[in-house]
């Protein structure tokens, strides 16, 4: 393993400093398009909605780099605009590192500069196959955001079309939840909430046939939209990484049991563990994680990025 320096978190001279679960994001100087933004991937990982207090280095770049291979794959398709401008560090102005903690090495190789948009609150979810809470809800009404099912699916049974299942976007330390077509609708507007399933479906049709040419499952995957200045809809945020999507390796699937993954399965593993012996409550502060689980996380995130983007 090579060793890096990890990045818990960044301090760069820059206004509208703000910190997602991962990502920090700053305002940038607009150009003649409109406003700008700086989204920086740390080494942060967060499971069960909380953030862990130990980063994984190298995971922020390993993230940004098949986030942008994705952003590309999409727009060079057609299928939707993105919010990507650029993944050049050396674009950030001189004036943000004075006085500041984080220097442009640091953040070679985990930036985007983005097109500011208003994201519309609602997480545009797309399930090739039935796990996690739709696995849950599925077992329990028979469909998922009020999509209705066949009976007598498996755990992670392919699904004959792909379904769109939408989720509201929870303040930070919330969970989000699974909502009908129609309640996501009451808060997009419904115009707009068909034309974002239009296009998650769609990307998520062309992103997992490369994947599995490559060898890989999406089961499911997370996108978010947002409005540009003149209200076009862009594709905004992460894309198709380990941390918005279920990835499992296509050569060891076996429908109607947990599949093994390209993700964070070793920390929540270890995690449930430390449940399991009353050490950690699911409730921030996360644990501090020993180093083979970081390790083994980071190879996990370095072997789905070699596979799809390599
Ligand atoms: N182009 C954009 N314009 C405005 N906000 C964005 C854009 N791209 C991403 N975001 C927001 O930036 C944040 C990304 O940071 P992240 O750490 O992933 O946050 P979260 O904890 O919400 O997942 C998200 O809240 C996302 O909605
Ligand atoms: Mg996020």
């Amino acid at each position: 393993m090579q060793s890096e320096k990890a990045i818990l978190e960044t301090d760069l001279n820059l206004p509208g400093r703000r910190a997602g679960k991962v990502r920090d994001i700053y305002d940038l100087p607009p150009d003649e398009q409109g406003l700008r933004l700086l989204i920086v991937a740390t080494d942060r990982i967060s499971a069960f909605d909380v953030v862990m207090p130990t980063p994984i280095g190298g995971k922020g770049r390993l993230l940004t780099e098949l986030s942008t291979f994705w952003l590309r794959f999409i727009a060079s398709r057609g299928i939707t605009r993105t919010h990507l401008l650029s993944v050049d560090a050396g674009e950030i102005p001189e004036s943000a590192f004075r006085g500041a903690r984080t220097s442009r090495e640091d953040l070679a190789g985990r930036i985007m500069i983005a097109r500011k948009a208003r994201v519309v609150p609602v997480e545009c979810v797309v399930r090739g196959y039935l796990e996690g809470s739709g696995w849950k809800e599925y077992q329990q009404t028979g469909s998922v955001c009020g999509v209705k099912l066949p009976p007598g699916l498996r755990q992670c049974d392919r699904l004959a079309e792909p379904i769109f299942t939408p989720a509201t976007k929870e303040e930070m330390g919330k969970h989000d939840e699974n909502v009908t077509f129609e309640r996501a609708s009451a808060i997009a507007g419904a115009d707009v909430l068909r034309e974002l399933r239009e296009r998650s479906l769609a990307i998520y049709r062309a992103a997992s046939e490369h994947a599995l040419a490559r060898g890989i499952i999406i089961a499911d995957t997370k996108f978010e939209f947002g409005m540009g200045e003149s209200g076009e809809i862009l594709l905004v945020d992460e894309a198709l990484t380990p941390d918005s999507s279920r990835f499992w390796p296509a050569e060891t699937y076996r429908p109607g049991a947990a599949q093994q993954s390209f993700d964070k399965q070793y920390l929540r593993e270890y995690l449930e563990e430390l449940v399991r012996e009353h050490r950690w409550d699911k409730q921030s502060p996360g644990p501090l994680l020993p180093p083979e689980i970081v390790v083994r996380t980071a190879d996990k995130y370095r072997s789905a990025l070699e596979r799809l983007a390599h």
